[in-house]
């Protein structure tokens, strides 16, 4: 009705939408150098302080030195080298899926795929084995399954954030709150800060390839010189922990559940799916090379990131006054691109409502606008994390599928928290597997 950029008011504060491809190629990638921070609302006082330097939420020249030690640590080689864990875990899974099919018991796709997610962080990031599907009291699993459990209080938080700040910022610093749960976020304050510690004590020569250890490598014990010597302090190495942690976590249990829900309504796209997985992989461990050759499987997780993306809203802001397709944008407007509105746009997509995988596919990409499908994002400030994403939602869908069928996923129809970019179903996602006739598993 209003076009593809059009104004609104975020509470107190302007922000425009944009849903034109070209103008999302101007923001994301072309014009990047003014648009390289993410909208910061009067609603920012309400993230807790324990993430506040956490690379999501940091701007500038602060974004920059954190994005460029962090960077190399998602390089090919290192994911290459993360197999094994993401392997162990997803093997885990599908044992796991086969004894429960075998019982006939129904599964909570959130809770299933979100402690098979924890696990794959937990181990790339901190170097631990949770076993989250067997121990879910384990505190990591406890308090990371909780840090997204929706909480309708959050609606209220959020209205008087940004309706009030200046009353707001002060009564959340002062009892500590924010988004997420202060039990939460101080649990994983201090297992980090211990970690650190720890590790600190180790001699030199231990073996460690974890994400936090490359923080650690890349801290400088003064606070004061972190900027300038280009490293990190310990705050940010904390808050780049949790932070890891987070964006990992929910992302890929949302996909997993939401792609494992779509394959209970289309058994001929999960037949091509298997019929992929047994004829690339077989019985062989999936290696990262070998998971490129997945190309079918690939095409069903982007059309699940079509329909679900996870993260629906990617935001910037300008860091100064500028034109853009002759609207006036002030320094520090907000915009807002909101990726559940492109990925079922029919300008863009034929039958935008039918899970149809073979539009990813590679005869008919080429009608397809890069910059209308952009669940990672785009341009410099990309997920860092995509790579590492798609490879273990890759393998989890290898050992599950060699082993169950999915046969059913209620509810019938699914329907979406509101006011949250994490897009969640309303219910929980149950599913109903059966065990594969032909089974190509070994361990369980
Ligand atoms: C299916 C899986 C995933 C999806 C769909 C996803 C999606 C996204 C999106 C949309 C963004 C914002 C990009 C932008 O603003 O242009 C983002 C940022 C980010 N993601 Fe992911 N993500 C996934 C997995 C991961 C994983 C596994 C990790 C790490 C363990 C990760 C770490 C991050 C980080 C650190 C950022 C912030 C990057 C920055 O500001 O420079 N993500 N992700």
């Amino acid at each position: 009705m209003y076009g593809r950029a059009y104004g609104i008011y975020y509470f107190r504060r302007p922000a425009l939408i944009v849903t034109d491809p070209e103008l999302i190629r101007q923001i994301l990638v072309k014009d990047f150098a003014n648009y390289r921070d993410r909208f910061s609302a009067d609603d920012d006082a309400l993230i807790n302080h324990q993430l506040q330097s956490g690379i999501f939420f940091t701007k500038g020249e602060t974004w920059k030195r954190i994005r460029a030690l962090i960077s190399p640590s998602f390089s090919i080689t290192r994911i290459k080298s993360m197999s094994n864990v993401i392997n162990h875990s997803a093997n885990r899974l599908g044992g796991y899926m086969l004894e429960s099919a075998r019982k006939g018991v129904p599964l909570d796709a959130k809770v299933l795929f979100g402690a098979f997610a924890m696990d794959v962080v937990t181990g790339n990031v901190f170097g631990i084995d949770v076993d989250s599907l067997k121990n879910l009291d384990d505190p990591f699993s406890r308090h990371g399954r909780s840090l997204f459990i929706y909480r309708k209080s959050m609606k209220l938080l959020t209205f008087l954030g940004c309706s009030f700040p200046l009353i707001a910022r002060p009564i959340a610093r002062f009892f500590n709150s924010g988004f997420f749960k202060t039990e939460d976020m101080e649990f994983f304050n201090t297992s980090i800060r211990q970690m650190i510690d720890g590790r600190s004590h180790e001699t030199k020569n231990t073996n460690r390839y974890d994400f936090l250890q490359v923080l650690i490598d890349a801290m400088d014990g003064n606070s004061e010189d972190a900027e300038r010597s280009g490293k990190l302090t310990k705050e940010e190495v904390v808050a780049q922990g949790i932070m890891l942690f987070v964006a990992g976590y929910e992302t890929a249990s949302s996909t997993l559940q939401f792609l494992s829900y779509e394959l209970a309504r289309h058994p001929e796209v999960q037949d091509k799916l298997m019929a992929e997985i047994d004829k690339v992989i077989g019985d062989e461990e999936p290696s990262y090379d070998a998971c490129l050759n997945l190309k079918y499987t690939e095409a069903v997780i982007n059309e699940t990131l079509r329909m679900y993306p996870p993260l629906s809203l990617l935001t910037r802001e300008n860091e100064t006054s500028t034109t853009l397709n002759g609207i006036n944008l002030p320094a520090k407007t907000g915009i807002a691109i909101p990726l559940s509105i492109l990925g079922c746009d029919p300008e863009f997509w034929e039958n935008p409502d039918e899970f149809n995988p073979d539009r990813f596919m590679e005869n008919n990409t080429s009608r397809i606008d890069p910059l209308t499908f952009i669940p990672f994002g785009a341009g410099p400030r990309i997920c860092v994390g995509m790579k590492l994403g798609l490879l273990e939602i890759k393998m989890a869908l290898i050992q599950v599928l060699r082993r169950v069928v999915v046969m059913k996923a209620t509810p019938e129809k699914l329907h979406m928290n509101d006011l949250t970019a994490m897009l969640q179903p309303s219910k929980p996602v149950m599913i109903y597997a059966k065990p594969r006739e032909t089974q190509w598993a070994h361990s369980e």
